[in-house]
């Protein structure tokens, strides 16, 4: 049933504005959806998403036929009676590492003119601390900055079921009003001030990069002393202080959100005249961590002019189609710099853009036909359901260098590949589970 109570205005229809637009609606609101994009808003009018994410495309087009959910190519359509409009516009990253804020900006000098008054505007993008404030000023308008954490791949169903909700006020009586939409999934809400709540989510991006580089720094240990990688982190993340998630070792951390996040905490570290050497220290390993990969393979191939490598994965990670900042890409640039030959799969990528040095192919096995060698950047489950000996034999020098530690070495081993992942080799040694750690 829809709640008429409470309407909802979503400015920014991309992962987050369209996870919100689907959650809120699945809330029982009733949500009208506006972007600067007007064929992406024809698009979404017939159900279709713009992106790959798990169940939103049925959750829209069931939101659509109830007339819970519509799509307007004008904002004042959108917005006009909205007792909520909440910004979803992207941040990107500036060239000197701060955020791009026009877009933020550009949606809220379009609200300012169209919104009913006593209407709430809520920012969701990521900001640094400080933007809210000054967005107040000089609007007039009394925000609420309430910060996402989705993750792409599994965006709707961690927006029905987050962790916390954290909510950046002038009053706790403005905060917990936008609390109360969400008070049915009853999860902890924090209330807190514009600032506090900006660099919570700066920092919990922060934590989560920084055990990615964490994790790849004990991996190269890890190779130098022949030891496993996901034994070594099994043992570590299980004492409960530390904790398991994203230890895990790879290509390091790619995608809309990490890198462009840490480098805006660092930008205004800078800009503050604070510290900033884990900052630092998280992006040069993340910097250097792919061209490693890229080493590792350059050594089993004792070159790589003239070689041909199949690649297998694109999107920054499984589950997405997103390529933006995937350090796929940036690995394919390395590749062919060094005189490689590319040809790559990936079940959600249909193109890449023109000029890139890489050919698609239509599945796994035609990406890595006659290659030298098979290198794997995304984790895609369905990779494993190729059988080691169909990669085997049709790699021409049997090297598979496997950037996210998907495949068990052993089994790549035993079908005769040269098999290196991430911090582990074929029986060096252990297994990521605890038993074969304790
Ligand atoms: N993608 C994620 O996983 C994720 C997770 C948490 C937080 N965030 C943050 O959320 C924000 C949005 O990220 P995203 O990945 O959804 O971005 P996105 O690029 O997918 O979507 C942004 C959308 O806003 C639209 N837009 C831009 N300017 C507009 C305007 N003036 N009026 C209306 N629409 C406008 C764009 O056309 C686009 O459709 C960013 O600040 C990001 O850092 C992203």
């Amino acid at each position: 049933m829809i709640r008429e109570d409470t309407s909802i205005c979503i400015v920014g229809t991309g992962y987050v504005g369209m996870a919100s637009a689907v959650g809120f609606a699945t809330l029982g609101y009733r949500v009208r959806g506006y972007d600067i994009l007007p064929e992406r808003i024809r698009d979404l009018q017939r159900g279709v998403t713009p992106y790959r994410e798990a169940g939103i495309d049925e959750a829209l087009r069931a939101h659509l036929e109830t007339g819970s959910i519509s799509f307007h190519e004008d904002l004042s359509t959108a917005a006009a009676n909205a007792d909520f409009i909440i910004l979803c516009v992207g941040t990107p990253a500036s060239h000197d590492g701060s955020s791009d804020l026009s877009h933020v900006q550009a949606a809220v000098a379009a609200v300012e003119r169209v919104r009913k008054s006593g209407s709430v505007v809520v920012l969701r993008s990521t900001v640094p601390a400080g933007t809210t404030d000054v967005l107040a000023a000089e609007s007039g308008i009394d925000f609420v900055y309430a910060p996402e954490f989705l993750r792409e791949g599994t965006a709707v169903s961690d927006f029905l079921d987050p962790d916390r909700i954290v909510v950046g006020a002038s009053t706790k009586e403005m905060g917990e009003r936008y609390a109360a939409l969400l008070a049915a999934l009853e999860k902890p809400v924090l209330v807190t001030s514009y600032k506090n709540a900006e660099l919570i989510k700066g920092f919990s991006n922060a934590f989560l990069a920084l055990k990615v580089s964490f994790a790849n720094e004990v991996a190269n240990m890890c190779d130098a002393v022949d030891a496993d990688a996901h034994a070594v982190l099994a043992g570590v993340g299980h004492d409960k202080r530390i904790g398991t998630a994203f230890l895990r070792p790879g290509i390091g951390f790619g995608g809309p959100c990490f890198e462009k996040d840490v480098m805006s905490l660092h930008h205004t570290a800078g800009v503050q005249g604070v510290g900033r050497e884990l900052l630092s220290a998280t992006l040069r390993v993340n910097t250097n961590q792919p061209k490693r990969i890229v080493d590792i393979l350059e050594f089993e191939l004792g070159g790589l002019s003239g070689a041909r490598i199949g690649i297998w994965g694109l999107a920054f990670k499984a589950g997405t189609d997103d390529v933006r900042d995937s350090l796929a890409l940036r690995m394919i640039g390395d590749l062919h710099g060094r005189g490689a030959k590319l040809t790559a799969y990936d079940p959600s990528v249909r193109s890449l853009d023109e000029g890139s040095p890489c050919v698609l192919a239509p599945n796994e096995l035609a990406a890595i036909d006659g290659a030298d060698a098979l290198l794997v950047l995304t984790e895609w489950p369905q990779f494993l359901d190729v059988p080691p000996w169909a990669i085997a034999s049709r790699l021409r020098r049997r090297v598979m260098v496997d950037g996210r530690n998907l495949f068990d070495p052993d089994a790549m081993a035993d079908v005769g590949l040269i098999y290196r992942g991430v911090g582990r080799k074929p029986n060096s040694g252990g297994s990521n589970t605890l038993a074969a750690v304790s």
